[in-house]
Formats: C-alpha cells, structure tokens, sequence
C-alpha cells in the first residue's frame, strides 16, 4: 500500500469538487513532506510490505469495522506486530483479519451518540474535520455517504487510514493531510460536515464555526461534538494553563453558549441531541495506546474534576441547518 491520492482523484472528476484537483497534490505533499514526521519514511515502509490481500468483506457498520480478509502468508501476529508499528493508536476499534485494535477510544460509542440524530448520509457528500485515522469516516460510508472526506494534519493518522484503507477496500472513505486552514475553498459543496473533538482547540471558535458553515450547500447538516461545561448562556470556561493535561484547549462552552456562537453564525434549526460525561471505558490506555489517558487525567480524590480542578470532560453533540 502507497499513500496515493490518484483514485481519490478521479472521484472528483466532473463534481463540485473537481477544482481539488489542481490544488491538492502541492497541499498533500506539503503535509507528508518527511520534516512533519521523522518515522515518516518508517511507517511508508511498513505500508509497502503489508501482506496481499487475496478477498475482503467488510462491515462499516459494525462497531469495530471488521474485515474478514484472506492475506497471503501472513499470521495474525505477523499482522498484528505490523500494524504496532503505527502506535499510538487512538480511535477505533478496528478488527482485521483476526487483529483487534484496541484503541484508546471507544469512537463507535460517539458514533452511536450522533448517527440517530443524522439526516440520512445515503448519497451524501460529507467532510470530516480533524477526523483523527478516518475512523468515522468508514462508519459515514457505512450509512451510504457518496464520499467521506476527512482531513487531519497528522501523518501518523494518515498512514494509520492508509493501512486500514488497505484492507477496507472502499474507494468512497479518503482522509487527507491537511488542517482546516489548508482546505481549498470551494464553499457550498458538502451535504454534510463533522467537526467532533476540534472546537475547543481552536482559538477563534466563532471563526471556526463560520468556515464549517462555509463549506456547506444551503440546507447541509453541521454536526458539532466537543467538550461542555455547565452553567448559563454566556459562561465559557477559558482554562489558564492545562486542562486534563492537555496544552492546546482554548475555549469550553456551556451548551446554550454554544447554541448561541452557532446561531451568531447564521446556522438554523440548532438542537442539542446528546450530552455525556466521558468515562473511563470510553477513553482509556490499552496495548495499542500504552500512555496516559482519562483515568491520569482526572483528580484521583475526585473524578468529576481535572487533575486542574476544572469539571471533567463533559462531550456535547449539537446539530444545525446552514
Ligand atoms: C480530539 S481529536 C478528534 C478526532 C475525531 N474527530 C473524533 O472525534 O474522534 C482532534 C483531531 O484534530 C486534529 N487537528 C489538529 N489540528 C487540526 C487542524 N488545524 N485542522 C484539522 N484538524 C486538526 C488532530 O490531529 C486530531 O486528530
């Protein structure tokens, strides 16, 4: 398997999105040039060497993406020892050829939050931003997406999607190197977009909001998940410093803030259709992401606080109109 955007290519001929296809490949080399990443040459390499798959049948609708493949010659611990290469890895589970990949996050659980409350995605055309290794992804093309479309600037993620890409065999489920600023625009051509886990590493919320409408077609569904806290419309925890040790959170709102933020953008019809405190069965460490997770994140004398003391990690799903 090569990291090759070719196919994904000739996807776009004759579509909204066919003006991707001069812009991107300078984009995408620009995101795997080998200075982003110094196993980058690594992990290509394990790709090039993953076992031939013989046939493949898989469920995108099962929670850990199973594929029954026949591989030539290869053993389930072979595979298993190859795609350790790709460590950590943080969404999934995925289940290939008998290796379950056990990821620090139950992402089907967040997926099993969001799909009842979907229009339909059959026939869908729907970009996924900072959708990690495109594990949603697989699961839109699931529900019938035309193309899921993901983009994240990791190329560890890249090479992770890529491996899975490799046994999946779907052409309709891509995932790009690239951050939401480095997304050409061509605004109005998604039926549907996702923003899940980014808002709160973004430093200008409202801004973000405004592109993820941007990209959609008039009527097209904005899907919004991210950390909440409680408290009245207004309120917005700004963390000083960390927040569950992560450096990079800039803005937490309450629901009813962020209804508003969406409404002040222009979005329609705006309804919160799932709040949920993360446990410590959703994100944890495993064999397959052996460093710290929820549980060294949150205060051992009291859990329902950051080892900061702000209220632990709380994850809304709101839903609008462009
Ligand atoms: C918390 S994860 C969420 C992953 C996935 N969407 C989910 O909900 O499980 C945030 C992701 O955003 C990606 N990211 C970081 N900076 C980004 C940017 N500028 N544009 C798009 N994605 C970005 C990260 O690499 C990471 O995979």
């Amino acid at each position: 398997m090569k990291i090759d955007y070719t196919e994904f290519y000739e996807l776009l001929k004759g579509t909204d999105l066919a003006p991707w296809i001069e812009q991107l490949p300078e984009r995408i080399t620009h995101g795997l040039r080998p200075e982003r990443h110094g196993l980058l040459p690594q992990w290509e390499e394990v790709l090039a060497q993953l076992p031939l798959v013989e046939a493949t049948s898989s469920s995108l609708s099962a929670a850990d993406l199973k594929t029954e493949v026949r591989v030539e010659g290869s053993t389930v611990q072979g595979l298993e020892e190859q795609l350790k290469a790709f460590l950590p890895w943080r969404k999934g589970p995925y289940h290939i050829h008998g290796v379950h990949i056990d990821t620090e996050w139950r992402s089907d659980w967040k997926w099993d939050r969001v799909r009842p409350h979907l229009q339909p995605l059959e026939g869908h055309t729907i970009l996924d931003i900072g959708c990690g290794n495109g594990y949603h992804c697989w699961r839109m093309v699931g529900e019938g997406a035309k193309l899921a479309v993901g983009i994240d600037p990791s190329p560890l993620f890249i090479c992770q999607f890529f491996a899975m890409k490799h046994f999946i065999q779907n052409p309709r489920a891509w995932v790009l190197p690239l951050g939401i600023e480095d997304v050409p625009d061509t605004p109005g051509t998604f039926d549907t977009v996702f923003s899940m886990g980014v808002l709160y590493h973004r430093k200008s919320p409202m801004e973000h909001i405004e592109q993820l409408k941007s990209f959609l077609k008039p009527g097209g569904e904005l899907v919004i998940e991210t950390l909440v806290v409680d408290g009245p419309e207004g309120y917005t925890l700004t963390p000083n410093g960390r927040y569950a040790k992560m450096r990079n959170v800039w803005f937490i709102p309450t629901v009813k803030t962020l209804e508003y933020w969406m409404h002040r953008c222009g979005l329609k019809d705006i309804r919160t259709v799932d709040v949920t405190t993360t446990s410590t069965d959703e994100q944890r460490s495993t064999d397959w992401m052996t460093f710290e997770s929820l549980p060294d994140f949150l205060a051992p004398a009291n859990p329902t606080k950051t080892v900061e003391g702000h209220p632990a990690p709380k994850r809304a799903v709101v839903i609008a109109k462009a």
